[in-house]
């Protein structure tokens, strides 16, 4: 069976004047569909970079990267901006979340992206944030809300439109270890019920362990991988 995300010799070389830094050096892996695969290995490793480029926001300085079959860095900008609309959602350390929009509202924005009616975005929107245990929060700005509530709408931000793949960057970085074990559980259940396929950069190794598998990089090159 063909991988869902298939990389092959990745490279990135970040330039700035005459300091060049080797960010990835060569990666090659499979990562299957519905698989959740944990991206660890010290700060400096390359994981972002590596996670970026997966997700067609940072270009590699040579190599492939297929998802679902498409070439994804032959795609053009509109390609690959429709691309990550449709079949990608992102979590990154800091929920970015749009301060003057409701929780609620923060979750409409991407439907807005793809055109959603009115009635769908707020039915999807209802359920999202209820599954994710938010309902009583849908109508509160993100500063009357926890840390834990407001990466958990970012989320359902990146989940409402049901992307087959979730790329998250330390998602739980910035939150205390109780709101961090219940990102990991909402993963876990994501994963579990719907298939999803996960991508999470960590450097906790506790949390890593949560995945079905664990790849460390060192150096920009995959120094390891060990299924749980
Ligand atoms: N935009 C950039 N410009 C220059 N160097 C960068 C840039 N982004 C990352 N790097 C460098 O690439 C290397 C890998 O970074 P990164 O992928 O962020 O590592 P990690 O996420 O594992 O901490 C580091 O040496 C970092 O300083
Ligand atoms: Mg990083």
């Amino acid at each position: 069976m063909q991988a869902f995300i298939r990389t092959r010799n990745v490279r990135k070389t970040y330039r700035s004047g005459t300091v060049e830094v080797n960010a990835l050096n060569g990666v090659t892996a499979d990562i299957k569909k519905g698989e959740f695969v944990a991206i660890m290995g010290p700060s400096g490793s390359g994981k972002s970079t590596l996670l970026h480029v997966i997700g067609t926001l940072d270009q590699p300085t040579s190599g492939t990267i297929t998802i679902k079959g498409v070439d994804v860095l032959k795609l053009s900008d509109d390609g690959k901006t429709s691309f990550r609309l449709k079949e990608m959602g992102f979590v990154f350390q800091f929920y970015s979340l749009l301060p003057e929009l409701t929780a609620a509202e923060n979750v409409f924005v991407p439907q807005m992206l793809i055109g959603k009616s009115g009635g769908e975005m707020t039915a999807n929107c209802t359920e999202i944030l209820t599954s994710l245990g938010l309902r009583e929060r849908m109508h509160n700005y993100p500063l009357q809300l926890s840390g834990g509530e407001q990466q958990r709408i970012a989320i359902a931000r990146a989940l409402v439109n049901k992307p087959e793949l979730l790329l998250a960057d330390e998602p739980t970085a910035s939150l205390d270890s109780k709101s961090a074990q219940n990102v990991l559980h909402a993963f876990k259940e994501l994963n579990e019920t719907l298939g999803q396929t996960i991508v999470m950069v960590t450097h906790d190794e506790h949390l890593g362990r949560m995945a079905d598998r664990g790849i460390w990089l060192r150096d920009g090159m995959i120094e390891k991988e060990k299924t749980f």
